[in-house]
């Protein structure tokens, strides 16, 4: 983070507001505002003190940075192309741990009570949301999303584009390839080596 940075947060639906409420906390940054791709969501306010403005202005301000924050890993992944990952900021909310032996990506989201454990490597526009637990020597592929209270055990390796639902646990030292959905609650046994979408206790091939 640069404290000299506007913060501009692209994405103005609930994950937006949970990123705005979190780089608040963090301080540091000269203001924290919004935008959206949709017109209709660039007027008011995405929280107290952070205003909506227009996206194409928003991206034109000099001196900003930028944090996409929409849910979709494919929006994610081609508003971050968009932007220029050298443009974007990570935003760690000050009540997640974050090992100084981990490394974070660009445009990373890491909520409250998550925890992120050394060696760990999260890639670049994912989301650790809150609660999550990404222990040591896991990698974490760009634009994958570990939803609240999901945990990676040891030197577990996520892709691309993966999205791991709440409370998700996978067993250590497994895989899970790219463009994976996992269900909430389901439990990873074995390594996953087919996109698609898995659930279940052990987790199994739904679609
Ligand atoms: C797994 C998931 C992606 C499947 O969604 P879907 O494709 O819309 O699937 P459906 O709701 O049509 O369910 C299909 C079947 O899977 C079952 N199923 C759905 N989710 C399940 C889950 N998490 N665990 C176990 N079984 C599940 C359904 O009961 C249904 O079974 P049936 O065919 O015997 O009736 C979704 O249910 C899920 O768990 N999403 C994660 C949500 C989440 O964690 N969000 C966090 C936001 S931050």
């Amino acid at each position: 983070m640069d404290a000299k940075n506007i913060l501009v947060i692209v994405g103005a639906g609930g994950h937006g507001r949970v990123v705005a409420d979190a780089a608040l906390a963090q301080g540091g940054w000269t203001r924290v505002a919004a935008t959206d791709g949709d017109p209709a969501r660039c007027a008011g306010e995405l929280l107290p003190g952070v205003a909506l403005q227009g996206y194409e202005p928003a991206v034109a301000l000099r001196d900003a940075v930028f944090h996409v924050a929409v849910g979709s890993a494919r929006a994610r992944e081609h508003e971050t192309h968009a932007i220029g990952a050298q443009r974007l900021a990570a935003v760690i909310h000050p009540a997640a741990t974050v090992s100084p032996f981990a490394e974070i990506g660009a445009g990373t989201f890491v909520a409250a009570q998550a925890v992120v454990a050394p060696r760990a490597k999260v890639g670049v526009s994912t989301i650790v949301n809150h609660g999550a637990v990404i222990d040591h020597d896991c990698v974490v592929g760009d634009y994958t999303h570990i939803a609240p209270q999901a945990s990676l055990s040891g030197a577990v390796r996520i892709g691309a584009r993966v999205f791991l639902g709440s409370g998700a646990r996978v067993l250590p030292g497994l895989s899970v390839c790219d463009d994976v959905v996992v269900g909430a609650g389901a439990v990873v046994i074995a390594s996953i080596t087919e996109p698609g979408v898995y659930a279940g206790v052990p987790a199994r091939r739904l679609k």
